[in-house]
């Protein structure tokens, strides 16, 4: 009798937007980890050594969205996992009282817009097919709380309700769609002014790695542990987001 695979993605095929990123390229070399064969995509070209399948893509341009999922369609075959974690940089002048209109469409333009259609997309895509399929798109904290950045706020709050509105009407085709919503993550687009601040506020005490998302997004995935998860977003941030005004107090 074969040996039966305990890896948790085997057999699934993947496409990774962001794969140059830090929580991107950890996501893609975790689920290849786990077995699945997995498509990267940036705009910027990854580092070599991650072995990962990569296809070039302009996710700002209006019909950047269509070329990439036409490219991965052909290189993978077809889609059975989606994770959406492209975004531009987020730089702290960008106020609410100043961000551009050029800032706010590159941010929710590569963020919501491609990120919704791609994944809309994806799920006809998978539906059509009869595959069930799993997709996740990349939030923050900040989808619920203010920045400073509205266009980057605005952006994850949009994600969060397409996601929902997706999950709802793919769900009943076994095609699941959910969100993480990653804390302070450093490595990847991550800014802090003071970082050691911070990190001494977060309950458990250290900073998040791309590692510690692209594990909870294999989960996630994952019909072992995910396979009853719809519409939701898991805050993977160590208990940043339980930060509040009062003090903890034992
Ligand atoms: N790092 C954190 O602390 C943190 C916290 C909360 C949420 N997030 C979210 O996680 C996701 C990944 O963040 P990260 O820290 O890995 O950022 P990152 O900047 O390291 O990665 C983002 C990737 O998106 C790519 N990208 C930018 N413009 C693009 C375009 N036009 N077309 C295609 N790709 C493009 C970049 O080249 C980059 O490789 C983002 O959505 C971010 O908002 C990150």
């Amino acid at each position: 009798m074969p040996a039966m695979s305990t890896k948790l993605l085997e057999g699934e095929r993947a496409l990774v937007t962001g794969c140059a990123g830090g929580i991107g390229r950890g996501v893609a070399r975790a689920l290849k980890a786990e077995g699945a064969t997995v498509l990267g995509s940036d705009i910027a070209a990854p580092p070599q050594e991650d072995g990962i399948d990569f296809l070039a893509a302009d996710l700002g341009r209006p019909d950047g969205w269509k070329d990439l999922l036409a490219g991965a369609v052909a290189r993978l075959g077809s889609i059975s996992l989606f994770v959406h974690a492209a975004s531009p940089r987020r730089q702290e002048v960008d106020t609410p009282l100043s961000v551009s209109e050029e800032t706010w469409d590159a941010m929710t333009g590569i963020n919501l817009r491609s990120g919704f259609f791609l994944a809309r997309e994806i799920g006809r895509h998978m539906r059509d097919s009869n595959i069930k399929g799993r997709m996740l798109l990349i939030t923050s904290m900040h989808r619920e709380t203010p920045r400073n950045l509205p266009h980057y706020s605005a952006s994850k709050a949009g994600m969060t309700m397409v996601m929902k509105e997706l999950a709802r009407v793919l769900a009943p085709h076994g095609i699941r769609v959910n969100a993480i919503a990653p804390g302070a993550i450093p490595g990847g687009g991550f800014v802090a002014g003071n970082l050691g601040e911070l990190v001494a506020q977060i309950p458990l005490g250290r900073a998040g790695t791309p590692d510690d998302v692209a594990q909870a997004a294999v989960a996630i995935l994952s019909e072992r542990f995910g396979r009853y998860m719809v519409g939701t977003t898991v805050e993977v941030d160590g208990g940043l987001g339980l930060l509040s005004w009062i003090p903890a107090r034992a």
